[in-house]
């Protein structure tokens, strides 16, 4: 609910159990008053205070009161070169060289229905409305429209802002946020999800020290070392208690999120397009659109924000043609690489499909003269010497034996031994004159180009043509370097980063238009790409390319943070594992996995008959269970990073009825103590019946817990499903 109190210059958001305010003050300055726990009917700016601070300056048209000062007062959207030395949201150059936005609020709108954002992922859904609010820099005439959406249910809030020159000569936008929060106390921690390629979105949680704190991405993609989304909290805030902000961007290329702690301890954190190799000309009358972010505030800890979080990006997110459970797949990668024919693709085929695999999908290798990976990016068509009867006939053997088929693909890369990059040098990113960085032997398509993009979605246009292929897993496997295209004029070359991005959802939109019918899975080596952005298009993304288990526990915990199980996809792959050459057991590979989109990535053809009975087992107990995955609420019970015995996460449905818990022991040794699980989220009223056997109370379960058995050997696992009386 958004309740507008004009004469006060009061802007009010209700979700459900917070509540956000802005003020306009005196001077027509947007204050930020509130984010918290829902507050009815007040004004809640009493807390704001004017004082003379030493070093703090004051507006001109003040005068000499020098109580009045920028730099002190909480900002809803924070400017440049007005006196206000914190984090800016906004940086202007204006045509005479001025570094200077004195934004002031003009007006504001109350309007039906969730705002979307052209060519840009929104949360989305029917009714709701979109409060914006109006602010200009007169001199300059630059107008900002500030966006917000409420989505009370899930205690969600978004915003974007649209920049626009009213004026009539250029102007230089070198920062535009997304999101500027600026919250009242300095003593908060900060949580970011960090990492690397094959160990993406590890928690790293840190007091705020006084001074700036950030993370970002200046690869072109979110990327594996930081994602797009963080957490403020207080300091003793954990998984049932305390008071957090979550925020994610909504964004797959270069991101920002840092936070300051000023001088006053307050905190003020900002989202938004990083500022590096960011320049956007707006010419009179052009405008320029932020992407959306994303905040939900828990009073009650972690559990309850993620949770909040998965419920609003599964239903108002995701656009996913394909509603229901995923088919559990098998991926062609770990068990063939490049090394193929058609009888080898059909032998693992025919393994799968009687242990219940649904989908078979051809990985990379099928194209061109793609034989290792150096070559052949580009070529989209079918490699005649390794698939003589091209994917139609091997889709149809596929489809004979009961699944589906798919593909992969990296449609934003071209090899230079290839046909394309022949044909088309130019139609890369580079720098004039420059010699290429190589990221796996690979170069970067210039997607910024409507031309480029064609030609590869029509190459592609003909594949699907070709075969009956119901998924994509769209991969993308380097980060960009040499950021310049040869379609724009110097002063817009600092445009090329994100235009880059837009040509990026431009792509996937088509697709998803064109082909309603395909699933698209993002994958950007793995987890490289794994934010809401790419989620508004591609349902659900390969979350690592390490699918060694124990690893996984960490990755899949990290990212659970922000993103539901629905869009993880995890595959069991063999041992020793590719990655770490570490052993698993097949049953706690299996548990792993099937706490996101199960799959297998391994050559069954040379499984025995235990492994493969093993398997089937698992598919089966997946798809019994998949509705707890998919919908059910998400609880961490351990850290993987505590260090303690195991690590055990729980899926319980909405009305509380079932839940499956999942542990995994570390490794083992001897004498170990007798554990007994805590569990979360169960109706303490009902009896369970574990795993069909005795009952017991929720509340004995919540408060005493569940015995847990003696390890026998390293990262056993135990999988309980409870199901009320
Ligand atoms: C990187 C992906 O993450 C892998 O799963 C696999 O598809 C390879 N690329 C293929 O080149």
């Amino acid at each position: 609910m958004i309740v507008l109190d004009r004469q006060r210059g009061l802007f009010t958001l209700h979700t459900r159990s917070t509540t956000y305010q802005m003020k306009v003050d005196d001077r027509g300055v947007l204050l930020h008053t509130y984010y918290g726990g829902r507050v009815d009917g007040a004004d809640l700016s009493y807390l704001i205070r004017e004082a003379d601070r030493g070093f703090s300056p004051n507006p001109g048209e003040a005068g000499h009161c020098r109580t009045y000062s920028l730099d002190t007062l909480p900002q809803e959207y924070s400017t440049c070169g007005v006196g206000d030395f914190r984090l800016p949201s906004l940086e202007l150059v204006h045509a005479d060289g001025s570094r200077v936005a004195d934004l002031r609020c003009v007006g504001c709108e109350l309007r039906e229905g969730k705002y979307a954002l052209e060519g840009l992922p929104a949360f989305h859904g029917a009714g709701g409305e979109t409060l914006a609010v109006f602010l200009r820099d007169e001199t300059a005439r630059v107008e900002v429209e500030l966006l917000y959406g409420v989505f009370e249910e899930y205690d969600l809030i978004t915003r974007a802002a649209r920049i626009v020159n009213r004026g009539e000569s250029a102007v230089r936008l070198c920062r535009a946020a997304s999101l500027c929060l600026d919250l009242p106390r300095g003593d908060l921690d900060l949580i970011t999800f960090d990492g690397r390629h094959v160990m993406e979105r590890c928690p790293a949680r840190a007091a705020l020290r006084p001074g700036v704190q950030s993370v970002g991405s200046v690869r072109g993609t979110s990327s594996h070392q930081h994602n797009p989304f963080v957490v403020l909290c207080e300091s003793d805030a954990g998984e049932d208690h305390g008071l957090c902000w979550g925020a994610m961007l909504l964004y797959s290329g270069n991101f920002e999120a840092a936070a300051e702690r000023s001088q006053f301890e307050r905190s003020r954190l900002v989202m938004g397009i990083h500022p590096y190799h960011f320049c956007y000309t707006l010419a009179p009358g052009e405008g320029f659109t932020t992407p959306e972010a994303a905040m939900v505030c828990s009073a009650s800890g972690f559990a309850r924000m993620s949770q909040l979080f998965h419920r609003a990006i599964r239903e108002r997110l995701l656009r996913d043609n394909r509603p229901g459970r995923k088919p559990v797949l098998v991926n062609s990668w770990e068990a063939t690489y490049f090394d193929f024919d058609e009888e080898k693709l059909l032998a693992l085929a025919r393994a799968s499909a009687p242990l219940g695999v649904e989908l078979f999908v051809l990985d990379d290798g099928w194209f061109g003269t793609r034989n290792n990976d150096r070559g052949g990016l580009g070529d989209w068509w079918v490699n005649r010497e390794k698939l003589p009867g091209g994917l139609g006939s091997l889709a149809r053997a596929v489809n004979a034996l009961g699944m589906e088929f798919g593909l992969w693909i990296e449609p934003e890369m071209v090899s230079e031994d290839s046909r394309l990059y022949r044909e088309h040098p130019d139609w890369v990113l580079c720098a004039p004159g420059r010699a290429y960085t190589r990221g796996r032997s690979q170069l970067v398509l210039d997607f910024t180009r409507r031309e480029v993009r064609d030609d590869i979605y029509g190459a592609l246009g003909q594949v699907l043509s070709g075969a009956n292929i119901t998924y994509l897993k769209w991969d993308m496997n380097r980060s960009l370097s040499e950021v310049w295209s040869a379609a724009l004029p110097p002063e817009r070359q600092g445009e090329v980063f994100h235009r880059y991005v837009l040509g990026v959802y431009d792509m996937l939109e088509r697709f998803r238009r064109d082909y309603p019918h395909i699933l698209i899975e993002g994958c950007s080596g793995g987890g490289g790409r794994f934010d809401g952005g790419m989620l508004y298009y591609t349902p659900q993304i390969w979350c690592s390319d390490n699918t060694d288990a124990v690893d996984r526990l960490r990755i899949q915990y990290g990212t659970s943070f922000c993103y539901p199980a629905c869009t993880m996809g995890a595959h069991v792959s063999a041992v020793p594992n590719e990655t770490n050459r570490r052993v698993t057991p097949l049953e706690t590979r299996g548990v792993v996995a099937m706490s996101g989109v199960l799959g297998y990535e391994m050559d069954l053809t040379r499984i025995t008959g235990e492994e493969g009975r093993a398997i089937a087992g698992q598919i089966r107990r997946y798809k019994a269970c998949w509705d707890l995955v998919a919908e059910g609420d998400y609880y961490r019970l351990s850290s993987p990073f505590d260090g303690g015995p195991y690590t055990a996460w729980a899926h319980v449905a909405r009305d509380r009825r079932r839940a499956l818990v999942s542990v995994v022991t570390g490794a083992t040794f001897a004498a170990p103590p007798f554990m007994a699980l805590r569990l979360k989220g169960l109706d303490p009223a009902l009896r369970y019946r574990v795993n069909g056997e005795a009952a017991y109370s929720g509340a004995a379960l919540m408060a005493a817990g569940y015995p847990l058995p003696m390890p026998q050997g390293d990262y056993q696992s135990l999988q309980l499903l409870l199901e009320a009386e």
